[in-house]
C-alpha cells in the first residue's frame, strides 16, 4: 500500500494563501510521479483565524494540526491590522510561538543557498561570493529570550514602566540542538560555527562550555565559537567561510534573516521546525522563512519557491520520501535555470531571464517534478 500523509495546511496571512496554494499543487504532481497519497487538512491561522473564529489559533485548527503528521504553514502577522488586539494575542506570539511551544520544535533549519544562476541578486559584490553561498542556519526555537520567565511590562511609578525579557537556557536544551547541527555538518562540509556573546552573558558562558562538550563526540566536524557581533559582520565580509550556522532562538532569528538577503531574496529561503524524533516519525512543522508581505499580496507576484521547498523538506525529514524531496529540489532548480523569475528575483539585464507570476512558476515547477 502507497504511504498516506496527514499533512496540516495552514496558509495564513498575506502571500500565504497564494503561496501554498502552489505548494500544494507540487505536492500533488509528486504524489503522482512517488505513488504516494497526501490528505490536506487546510485550516485558519494568523489574522485568518482570528476572523474565521476569533483566535489566531482556533482550536479546530490546533486539533487539525494535532491529527497530523506536519504542518506546512504560510506565514501569519499583519503589523497594520487592529493594533486594540493585545501582543500576547496577535498571531506572531499566539499562532507562532504556540505552535513551536506545543509541539517542541526546538530545532529550526534554515538553508540559505544562492544558486549560480542568481548571482546578480544577490547584494555582495561577486568576489565575495566566492564559488557560492552555501549556508545551513541551525536555530535553536523553543527557548532563550523568546520563552524565558520572567517577562513583563511593569508600572514602576512617576509614568514610568519596566519592560523584562529573561534569557534562560539549560544544559540540556543547548545539548540537543547542538547535537542536531553537529549531525546536520556531518553530512555537508563538516564546519560548525557556534555563534554566542560568551564575552558578556552568562547564557554564552554555557552555550560555549556545552557545544564544546557535544563537539568531542563529533571529532570528524570542525567546530569554530564566534561572537554573534563579528558573525553578523562576518556574514557580509565573508560569508564562503560558514558552512553549518549554530545559534541560540534570537541570534538565530536576527543571522537567518541576514543571510537570507544574501541568497538574493527572503522568497528563497525554506524552512523546517522539528521536535524530537521518536521512531521513524518526527513531527515538523515547514514554512517559508520570509513574511506575509502585505504589500504585494493577492497580486499573484510573491515568489512561492521558498514555500515548495518548504514541502520538499517535509517530504524529507517528516516522511522519509527522500526521491520526492530531491525531485521538488530539482525541478526549482531546473525551472530557475530555464530562466523563469518571480519579481524579486528578476534582472532586466539578463535577456534570457522572463519574469512570470506566482500561479506561472508554479505550474512550471510542478510540471517539471
Ligand atoms: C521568524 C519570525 C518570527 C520569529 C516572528 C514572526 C515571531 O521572525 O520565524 O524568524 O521571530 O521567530
Ligand atoms: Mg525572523
Amino acid at each position: 500500500m502507497s504511504k498516506r500523509l496527514k499533512i496540516a495546511a495552514l496558509a495564513g496571512d498575506g502571500i500565504g494563501p497564494e503561496v501554498m496554494a502552489e505548494a500544494l499543487k507540487v505536492l500533488r504532481a509528486a504524489s503522482k510521479k512517488f505513488a504516494f497519497e497526501i490528505e490536506v487538512n487546510e485550516a485558519p491561522v494568523g489574522w485568518a483565524g482570528i476572523d474565521a473564529s476569533g483566535k489566531a489559533l482556533p482550536d479546530a485548527t490546533l486539533a487539525a494540526c494535532k491529527a497530523s503528521d506536519s504542518i506546512l504553514f504560510g506565514s501569519v502577522g499583519l503589523p497594520d491590522r487592529d493594533p486594540t488586539i493585545p501582543r500576547d494575542q496577535r498571531p506572531e506570539r499566539a499562532a507562532l510561538l504556540r505552535l513551536r511551544k506545543e509541539f517542541s520544535l526546538f530545532a529550526n533549519l534554515r538553508p540559505v543557498k544562492l544558486p549560480k544562476a542568481l548571482a546578480h541578486a544577490c547584494p555582495l559584490a561577486p568576489q565575495r561570493q566566492g564559488d557560492g553561498i552555501d549556508i545551513l542556519v541551525v536555530r535553536e526555537l523553543t527557548g532563550g529570550i523568546y520563552f524565558g520567565q520572567p517577562k513583563s511590562i511593569q508600572d514602576i511609578g512617576n509614568g514610568q514602566q519596566r519592560a523584562t525579557d529573561t534569557m534562560v537556557y539549560t544544559t540540556a536544551e543547548i545539548e540537543r540542538i547542538a547535537e542536531v547541527s553537529f549531525r546536520a555538518a556531518q553530512q555537508r562540509r563538516k564546519k560548525l560555527t557556534s555563534i554566542d556573546k560568551a564575552n558578556v552573558l552568562e547564557n554564552g558562558a554555557l552555550w560555549r562550555d556545552v557545544v564544546t562538550r557535544v563537539a568531542k563526540k563529533y571529532p570528524d566536524v570542525t567546530l569554530e565559537h564566534m561572537l554573534v557581533d563579528n558573525a553578523a559582520m562576518q556574514l557580509v565580509l565573508r560569508p564562503t567561510q560558514f558552512d553549518v550556522v549554530l545559534c541560540e532562538n534570537m541570534f538565530g532569528d536576527i543571522l537567518s534573516d541576514e543571510a537570507a538577503a544574501l541568497a538574493g531574496s527572503l522568497g528563497m529561503v525554506p524552512s523546517a521546525s522539528l521536535g524530537a524524533t521518536s521512531g521513524e516519525q518526527t513531527f515538523g512543522f515547514y514554512e517559508p522563512a520570509g513574511g506575509t508581505a502585505p504589500d504585494i499580496a493577492g497580486k499573484n507576484l510573491a515568489n512561492p519557491i521558498a514555500q515548495i521547498i518548504s514541502a520538499a523538506l517535509m517530504l524529507r525529514f517528516s516522511f522519509k520520501l527522500n526521491d520526492a524531496a530531491n525531485a521538488i529540489e530539482a525541478a526549482v532548480e531546473k525551472v530557475i535555470n530555464a530562466g523563469l523569475r518571480t519579481g524579486d528575483i528578476y534582472n532586466p539585464a539578463d535577456n534570457s531571464a522572463r519574469k512570470v507570476g506566482t500561479r506561472e512558476i508554479g505550474d512550471a515547477i510542478a510540471a517539471a517534478v
